[in-house]
């Protein structure tokens, strides 16, 4: 992962463009922009990007595996983002399914998308934006979102990757052959919700109820107010009110 990079001062989207030539491309190309004119958030959102504030980067996977699993590269990001910056010093924890907090605050997304024929999957690209030297963010957003920076960390950029590639080479390894207990056992470890009283917003409105614990595939299970058990998959729905 990260051994062929393509490196643009500006782009559209890395997303966009990881999926145009993720067909052509081999397994573990990375596309980084300085900044991105629209760069894309969840939910149809707006990923502001602007140069010298953040990193923008996609990477482009061909995992053999069912289309079930996919959305769990969304997890092995997340666990490969934490212990990276872990490593460097920073203690972050993660918001599930895919917001990587630092003092109560977003720093980091991720955006998978992918592509597949019957159930096969063709492509999976997952996008990350982290936070790294912003000083302050538009309204909307201000109370929500913070930087490296603003929390008093100075991370240089090509340190991040280096060290996140590794990270999530490994995660992503041990994913394929089979084996999801390193990054789950670090979803449950770093997770901003669990034990927590949390609301899901889905389509029907807002839904309190009390996150119990991560399975063993990355989906979270929540106990209602009526005391019965659900399970929560993966990007399916989120969460706010922590
Ligand atoms: C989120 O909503 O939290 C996900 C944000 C993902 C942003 C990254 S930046 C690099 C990549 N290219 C995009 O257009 N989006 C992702």
């Amino acid at each position: 992962i990260g051994q062929n990079i393509e490196y643009f001062k500006s782009i559209d989207s890395t997303n966009t463009f990881a999926k145009n030539i993720a067909p052509k491309s081999d397994e573990g190309m990375v596309i980084i922009s300085d900044e991105q004119i629209s760069g894309k958030g969840r939910v149809g959102r707006e990923w502001i990007s602007k140069e010298n504030e953040g990193i923008y980067f996609s990477i482009i996977l061909k995992p053999d595996i069912d289309i079930m699993n996919a959305s769990f590269l969304t997890q092995v990001a997340g666990a490969a983002m934490v212990s990276s910056l872990e490593k460097m010093g920073v203690e972050s924890t993660i918001k599930w399914p895919n917001d990587i907090i630092v003092n109560g605050k977003k720093i980091s997304g991720i955006l998978t998308e992918m592509s597949a024929e019957i159930d096969q999957i063709s492509y999976i690209v997952v996008g990350i934006g982290v936070n790294l030297y912003n000083q302050s963010f538009e309204e909307e957003i201000e109370s929500k979102a913070t930087s490296l920076k603003k929390e008093g960390y100075d991370i240089d950029k090509k340190e991040f990757l280096q060290r996140f590639f590794l990270e999530f080479e490994d995660l992503y390894k041990e994913f394929l052959s089979g084996d999801k207990e390193s990054t789950i056992s670090i979803l449950r470890k770093k997770s901003a919700v669990l034990d927590k009283e949390v609301y899901i917003i889905d389509r029907t409105g807002k839904t309190k109820v009390y996150a119990r614990d991560i399975d063993e595939n990355g989906n979270l299970l929540v106990e209602k107010e009526n005391g019965s058990i659900e399970t929560i998959f993966t990007g399916e729905i989120s969460i706010r009110g922590l």
